[in-house]
Parts: structure tokens; C-alpha cells; sequence
């Protein structure tokens, strides 16, 4: 799929991996704009493309993606004015129309992973979520995102935005739970290595069984003393409500 002009507009995780993942399918990435100027020169040497100072350097052709901050999105959009180009944005949770504040041609290309630059990522295997403003658009997004991915997916707004917050569910705050329980055994001179068993047959019980019926644990047997002597040893008062909270929400999802 040659021949598409790509500019990136932010330059941090996502703006990283789907410019690698451009160039590996031969999709060369024209240019990198971005808030600070060595951010995106990092970017666009690390791409091979021209660095932009201002989003009103940007060209009104081929694909302008934004991959800024959730918040960064509809001001980076109003300040642009693409008649011909295809404004795409990478969020989870920003609704597509905001992308009309700033172009005639738009969609969205949220890939649901967690990104980290220095950690690689298998784009192939990534599911794209898609959402375009018409069908010339639509073709366009699809062949771009056919590019980089084996797993695309067509949803609206509204669907994209209930797969965000299951996403921030299953990987923000499960991860959150571990960096609590890493953190814990550290300051107590023990090895967070021993979980990593526990950890990885976690997530690979609740795929095979489904969630619901992996559930093990203190709450879901109601060992009410067991509990009460875990949120003892707790001394962040914020961790000991979050113990009591999750525990209380298994026992009545389960009873
Ligand atoms: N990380 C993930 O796991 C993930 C997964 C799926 C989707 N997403 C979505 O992808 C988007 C980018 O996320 P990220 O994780 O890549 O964020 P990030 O690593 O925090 O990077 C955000 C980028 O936004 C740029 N930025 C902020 N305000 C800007 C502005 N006014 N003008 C131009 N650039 C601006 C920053 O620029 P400077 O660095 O130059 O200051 C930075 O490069 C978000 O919408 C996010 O919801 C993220």
C-alpha cells in the first residue's frame, strides 16, 4: 500500500510503534509534528522523515494521524484545516466528530494494546478499531490499517468507548494491582518473582475458562478472617479502602 502520505502529529508510545509499523509494510511516514521540537526529532530520525514545527505546516494531503493526548485532540483539530487529507486520531475514548472541527475527510484507528516505547509490539496481531466519516474514507482507513494489522474492526463511537473503559478494567487497573503488590513485597525485602507463575496463569485462565469462573481467592470463599488479617498488614490507607472495596464487590457479585 504505497503511495499514502503520512504525517504524525505527537510523537510519544503510539505515535512510535505505529510509525515502526508503518515503515516495516513499506508505508514511508512523511513527517513528525509534535508540542516539544526534540521529541519530534527523535521520532522523525528514528522514522527517517522531516520534523514540523507547527501543525500549520502540515500538508493537506495523504494521512494526518494524531496521536497526542485525549485532551490535545479537538485543539490540535481546530487548528487545522484539511480539505483533502484523511485526519485520523488513535484514542479509545475521544468521539470521531471532533475531528470535523479540523477536516472534511476523518476516522479513527484506536489500536486496543498498551503501548511503551521501549517494550516491542506484534502490530499484526493487534486489534484495530475503526471508524470512518464516509465510505471513501472508510476504503482509505482499511487499506492503511489492513497494512499494519491481521485484526480490524468496524465500530462506532459509542462501542469504541465501551471497549475503552473494559480496557482500562482489564489492563490499567489489573496492572496497577500488580506495581501494588510488587511495591508491597519490596519494602518487605521479599521477591515479587515468585508471582510471575500466579500472574501469567491469571490471564491465561480467565481467557481459556472466562473470568467468572477463574475466580479463586478470600472473597470469593468468604474467608472473612483471612481478610481482615490481610487489610492489617495494609499501610496506605487509600490500598486498605481499594482491598475492602474489591472484596466486598467479589462477594456480592458471587453470592
Ligand atoms: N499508550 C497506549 O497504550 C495507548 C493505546 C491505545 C491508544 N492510545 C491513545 O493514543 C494517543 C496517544 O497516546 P500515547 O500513549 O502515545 O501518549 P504519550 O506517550 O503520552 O504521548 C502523547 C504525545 O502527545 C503529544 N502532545 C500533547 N499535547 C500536544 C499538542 N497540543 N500538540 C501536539 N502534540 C501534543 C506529546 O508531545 P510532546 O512529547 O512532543 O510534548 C506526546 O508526544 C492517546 O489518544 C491515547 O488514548 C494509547
Amino acid at each position: 500500500m504505497k503511495g499514502h502520505e503520512i504525517t504524525l502529529i505527537g510523537s510519544g508510545n503510539v505515535a512510535f510503534h505505529l510509525g515502526r509499523a508503518f515503515l516495516r509494510a513499506g508505508i514511508g511516514v512523511d513527517a513528525v509534528c509534535s508540542r516539544t521540537h526534540a521529541h519530534a526529532a527523535a521520532l522523525a530520525a528514528e522514522l527517517g522523515s522531516r520534523v514540523l514545527v507547527a501543525p500549520g505546516d502540515i500538508s493537506d494531503r495523504g494521512i494526518v494521524l494524531i496521536a497526542a493526548t485525549d485532551d490535545a485532540i479537538a485543539p490540535i483539530a481546530e487548528g487545522l484545516a484539511l480539505r483533502e487529507a484523511l485526519l485520523l486520531h488513535t484514542s479509545g475514548s475521544v468521539p470521531m466528530e471532533v475531528l470535523a472541527r479540523g477536516a472534511a475527510h476523518y476516522g479513527v484507528l484506536y489500536p486496543l494494546q498498551t503501548f511503551s516505547k521501549d517494550r516491542p509490539v506484534n502490530l499484526r496481531e493487534v486489534p484495530l478499531l475503526l471508524e470512518a466519516s464516509g465510505p471513501e474514507e472508510w476504503a482509505k482507513l482499511k487499506s492503511l490499517a489492513a497494512a499494519i494489522s491481521g485484526d480490524l474492526r468496524e465500530v462506532n463511537s459509542a462501542e469504541r468507548h465501551k471497549y475503552h473503559l473494559a480496557a482500562v478494567m482489564a489492563n490499567n487497573f489489573v496492572n496497577h494491582l500488580l506495581a501494588m503488590a510488587a511495591e508491597f513485597l519490596e519494602k518487605e525485602d521479599l521477591d515479587f518473582d515468585v508471582l510471575y507463575p500466579l500472574i501469567r496463569e491469571t490471564v491465561d485462565k480467565a481467557i481459556a475458562m472466562g473470568p467468572g469462573a477463574a475466580q479463586t481467592g478470600p472473597a470469593r470463599r468468604g474467608d472473612e478472617k483471612t481478610m481482615e488479617r490481610h487489610r492489617a498488614m495494609i499501610r496506605d490507607p487509600l490500598l486498605e479502602t481499594l482491598y475492602r472495596l474489591l472484596s466486598e464487590h467479589i462477594r456480592s457479585h458471587y453470592r
